[in-house]
């Protein structure tokens, strides 16, 4: 079974799609820790955002990995040809790559292929921007989870506090967040937009243990009515 869960940035995808895994028993899939990762390593090899090709080239070749710790199916972590990136991709610098990088063609193909090739390996949550209009557009249950840009710039100040990593400061934060939305949601390929049978949950003012209790108690009639068909 697959739970697609779409969005913009900060609105809190990670964290519940992390939490209905666990309560499911289900696995987890980051897909922007994916295109993060392939931005890293664009970086790092000083590929120029612009050019296409060489993009789609760091995109097919690279090797991610997910870190498990024993017995968790939630990863912890994330590896790039073999580099710990785990920290690397959530700096300022990364945020603003992973916007060129993520709207190439050549890019989403092969990170594409790869997420359905991992979900068709279990019963999996999966988060990104395309899960249920693109990836999975079969996907057994779909939500599009929202807030608005203040509540998600505050979200995003206390994760990034919390972390260590990136910006703390509420105005760059915000700026970036809705920088990233309209890139996200203007590019030709994949564009951030709720699937037309997707659930919109606007999660402002609201407690995220709701929400996640909402989406599993979802799941869990997906499930079952597709047990008794
Ligand atoms: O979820 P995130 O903020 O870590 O994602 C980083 C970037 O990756 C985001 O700005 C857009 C892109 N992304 C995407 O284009 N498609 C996905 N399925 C997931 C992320």
């Amino acid at each position: 079974m697959i739970v697609a869960i779409d969005g913009p940035a900060g609105a809190g995808k990670s964290s519940v799609a992390r939490a209905a895994a666990k309560q499911l028993g289900f696995k987890c899939l980051d897909t922007g820790a994916m295109y993060r990762a392939v931005a890293w390593l664009a970086v790092e090899e000083g590929v120029a955002l612009d050019d296409e090709g060489a993009l789609g080239r760091v995109a097919q070749e690279c090797r991610i990995s997910f870190i498990h710790d024993e017995g968790d199916p939630i990863a912890r972590g994330i590896t790039v040809n073999g580099h710990d990136v785990t920290e690397a991709i959530r700096t300022t610098e990364i945020d603003k790559a992973v916007s060129p990088v993520s709207a190439a063609p050549s890019v989403r193909e092969a990170m594409t292929e790869e997420q359905r090739r991992i979900g068709r390996t279990g019963d999996y949550v999966i988060e990104g921007r395309d899960i249920g209009t693109v990836v999975f557009p079969d996907a057994d249950l779909k939500i599009f989870l929202t807030a608005t840009n203040e509540e998600r710039a505050h979200r995003r100040v206390r994760q990034n506090a919390d972390r260590g990593i990136g910006s703390i400061d509420y105005a760059e934060v915000l700026a970036d967040i809705i920088r990233r939305d309209e890139a996200d949601s203007t590019r030709a390929a994949a564009p951030l937009k709720p699937a037309d049978d997707a659930r919109i949950i606007d999660s402002t003012g609201t407690y995220i243990e709701d929400i996640i209790e909402n989406i599993c108690v979802l799941a869990r009639m997906v499930q079952a009515s597709d047990g008794a068909c």
